[in-house]
């Protein structure tokens, strides 16, 4: 296996973990099974990426739209997550991982918010990865908050609106202070964005894979890096602008 270049590393890693359900089918178990060895994945797939040198890890864990599921499969998910991010704290410690999360809190049962509170405060001064959950997110209920952030604030004119730019309109998304993603990755073969960080993947990298997510282990992690770092990312530019630098 060839090494992977450290300085050639994703910044920041954001993947659709898609396919618990159709794992668990496939081996005629409930669909909760595939939820459960799904977060085996995310505990192996978190210290893979902050031993290997990811700065930022933002795993899609659960959209506005997964409310809309059966009653029992939304509960089972909120009971894993609030199971793992307590679990999870002292491994976030040893590896030196903080803990964020986007989306809309005020939706989720008041014990995960309970534990996110706990874990963000618990991990607040670690300098390593950043692991952010995006938990009852939707990327356009995030760019319509911001608008209307921002239209308040230039009501009250605290911003003049002929200022507006990208940089100010970023400032208002959930992701503010985390550098957009330079790749996503998404399991299960299906080739959708989902309403995920629309905003923030304009000039990401994506990478689709046919495994489903409880399959995901760290060679398919390392066979998505390696694609990473053999592609060319242009931002609009000539291969030759890049080369000469002009
Ligand atoms: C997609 O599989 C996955 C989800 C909707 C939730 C992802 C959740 C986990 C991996 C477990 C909990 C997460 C954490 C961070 C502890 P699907 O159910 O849509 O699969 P399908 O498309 O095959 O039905």
């Amino acid at each position: 296996m060839r090494r992977l270049k450290p300085d050639r590393l994703p910044r920041h890693l954001a993947i659709i973990m898609d396919g618990n359900g159709r794992w668990a089918k496939q081996r005629m178990l409930q669909r909760i099974v595939g939820h459960q060895k799904g977060v085996e994945t995310v505990r192996m797939i978190v210290e893979e990426c902050s031993k290997v040198g990811i700065a930022y890890l933002t795993l899609f864990a659960f959209s506005s739209e997964n409310w809309l599921r059966p009653k029992t499969e939304v509960q089972a998910l909120m009971a894993l997550l609030k199971k793992y991010i307590r679990s999870e704290v002292p491994r976030m410690m040893q590896n030196n991982v903080r803990f964020a999360v986007i989306g809309n809190r005020h939706e989720l049962p008041q014990g995960v918010n309970k534990e996110i509170d706990e874990a963000i405060a618990t991990t607040s001064g670690n300098s390593g990865m950043q692991l952010t959950l995006a938990l009852s997110y939707g990327s356009r209920r995030e760019i319509l908050g911001a608008v209307s952030r921002i239209a308040a604030d230039a009501t009250a004119g605290k911003i003049d609106p002929s200022n507006l730019d990208e940089k100010l309109f970023a400032g208002y998304l959930y992701t503010d202070g985390i550098p957009d993603p330079d790749l996503l990755i998404r399991t299960s073969g299906e080739m959708r964005i989902s309403n995920f960080l629309l905003w923030q993947l304009a000039y990401t990298e994506l990478y689709f894979t046919d495994v489903n997510w409880p399959d995901f282990d760290s060679l398919q992690l390392y066979k998505a890096l390696k694609d990473y770092q053999d592609r060319e990312r242009r931002f609009g530019l000539t291969s030759e602008q890049l080369r000469s630098g002009k």
